[in-house]
């Protein structure tokens, strides 16, 4: 019989002697993943300096974070505790669609940040009149429901799959080409959708629009007469910009590779830094390289610290 109902995930690494150090990392990982972008969060939410689109996309950001590193790092966590690496179709299934509704979302609210920078350094003085809050909340459902929209396809044909050769995953999660490896059925419509969805829509789409976002933004940027007005325009963006770098990078190195040359180990430890190390990178480089957010954050301390100032007066 081949029904599969439950699988076996193997995990990051299939030896026992790495396992303790592997999940001390990914925990540690997870815990600021959570700790960093909680604080993101609540300084644009409690702020009134940073209630601009850009730092309310950047919340945005800090949200898909949290909910994309916990969907793909839970298993791995529970695992090690309960002793127990098994999940259901089922579960397995619905992991990898909020994978790619997130991803997608991410990506896309990515595209959105760039455009905001391409208004604020290319058309600055009508900035305020084209980004306007109802045009940004806009953008920023757009960005969610299109995520969600666009990976219905690919997750439809993946419930096609009935019959499996092995029930065990090779990977942390259950990923979606992991799974589909493992498949007897016939995948080439689900690779055509991951390819067209996932790689065109979702991956080049975005890709390409933030690259043209860029282009306007360092013509305009170079033109800028004095350095001091140069540089600043350029601070403006390059949190965002680093922060595009990296992903991008990261997905490349994880997915762009010819599908027969798919290292399933490889595979593993980039996917591990897209979903443990990129999250947690985030808030550092926004925090570290934005004065916006350190001047908040400063004020949030020293806005705690008062009660006791004015109980010693
Ligand atoms: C996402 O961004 C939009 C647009 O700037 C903003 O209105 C909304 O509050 C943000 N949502 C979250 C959860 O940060």
């Amino acid at each position: 019989m081949n029904v599969t109902t439950y699988f076996v995930i193997i995990g990051v690494s299939g030896f026992p002697a790495l396992q303790l150090p592997i999940f001390l990392i990914v925990f540690i990982m997870y815990l600021l993943t959570l700790g960093g972008n909680m604080i993101i969060f609540l300084l644009v939410c409690f702020d009134r300096n940073l209630h601009t689109p850009m730092y309310f996309f950047l919340a945005n950001l800090s949200i898909l974070d949290i909910c994309c590193s916990t969907v793909s790092l839970h298993k791995v966590i529970i695992a090690f505790i309960s002793a127990n690496n098994t999940t259901s179709l089922t579960d397995c299934l619905v992991q990898i669609f909020i994978f790619l509704c997130l991803t997608c979302d991410e990506l896309l609210i990515l595209t959105a940040m760039s455009y905001d920078r391409y208004v604020a350094i290319c058309v600055p003085l009508h900035y305020h009149q084209i980004m306007n809050h109802k045009v940004s909340g806009l953008l920023a459902v757009m960005c969610w429901v299109s995520g969600v929209l666009e990976s219905i396809p690919t997750f439809m044909e993946l419930l096609k799959l009935k019959c499996f050769i092995s029930n065990k995953i090779n990977h942390f999660f259950c990923d979606i080409i992991p799974l589909m490896k493992l498949s007897c059925s016939n995948t080439s419509v689900l690779q055509l959708y991951i390819l067209i969805v996932g790689g065109f829509a979702c991956g080049f789409i975005p890709f390409a629009l933030t690259f043209i976002s860029y282009v306007f933004i360092i013509f305009t940027i170079l033109k800028i007469k004095s350095s001091a007005g140069r540089r600043k325009a350029f601070y403006t963006c390059s949190s965002h910009l680093t922060v595009v770098t990296l992903l991008y990078t990261s997905l490349v190195f994880q997915y762009l590779r010819p599908n027969s040359s798919i290292d399933l180990s490889f595979t593993k430890f980039s996917s591990l830094f897209n979903t443990a190390a990129i999250p947690v990178l985030n808030p550092l480089i926004y925090s570290l390289k934005n004065k916006d957010v350190k001047t908040a954050l400063r004020r949030r301390i020293q806005y705690t610290d008062l009660p006791h100032k004015s109980t010693l007066m």
